[in-house]
């Protein structure tokens, strides 16, 4: 199986298993969005809310308005890139299932809102395609990581190949969907 040791490497990832219509769930302004769009995908879903609230967690000095037009100004003329702004769980509900090849989550690091992210946003991704998340296990919180297990315990038949990057932390989880 092919598989990446960073998440720096999700060009080669996207490539390798031609993953097309693509999707990630906490953009911020854009820095990994950007990165992935190096694989050139056919369309490219950019979900946030940016609510003060959310994002004053991850950057303290802009204001969730300055991060938006920062994002906003990054991705101008992209065609292939649509932006939702919204709550993630909202955001899933307007996608039929299997819609995506490939979905990124990094949005609420909380147990709850993780596994709500997992819940509703790996249906909406194909059989074969793949799901995968940030901050696998952050330096503060492992949050993220009982999310991702408590999902799995309830979810091994409807996945295989999971597994994780090598980075020393914030690393990054990967699986791929059966059923
Ligand atoms: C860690 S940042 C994303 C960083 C980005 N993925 C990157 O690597 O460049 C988390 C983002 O998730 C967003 N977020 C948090 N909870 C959310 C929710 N419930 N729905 C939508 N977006 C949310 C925040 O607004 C914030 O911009």
């Amino acid at each position: 199986m092919f598989r990446i040791e960073t998440r720096g490497q999700i060009v080669e990832f996207l490539l390798h298993y031609k993953l097309k219509k693509i999707c990630e769930i906490g953009v911020f302004r854009g820095d990994y969005l950007l990165h992935m769009l190096q694989s050139n995908p056919t369309e490219c879903i950019a979900v946030d809310s940016w609510k003060q609230e959310n994002v004053k967690k991850w950057w303290k000095i802009s204001t969730a308005k300055q991060v938006y037009r920062i994002f906003m100004n990054r991705i101008r003329g992209m065609k292939n890139v649509k932006v939702i702004k919204g709550d993630s769980v909202q955001v899933s509900l307007l996608f039929q299932d299997e819609y995506f090849d490939f979905v990124y989550i990094d949005a609420d690091h909380s147990f709850e809102g993780c596994l709500n992210d997992l819940v509703h946003w790996t249906p909406k991704v194909r059989i074969g395609g793949w799901v995968a998340g940030h901050d696998y296990d952050a330096k503060t919180t492992n949050s993220v990581n009982l999310a991702v297990h408590h999902f799995m315990k309830f979810n091994k038949n409807n996945m295989k190949n999971f597994f994780v990057t090598k980075e020393p932390y914030t690393r990054s989880f990967f699986f791929q969907r059966i059923r």
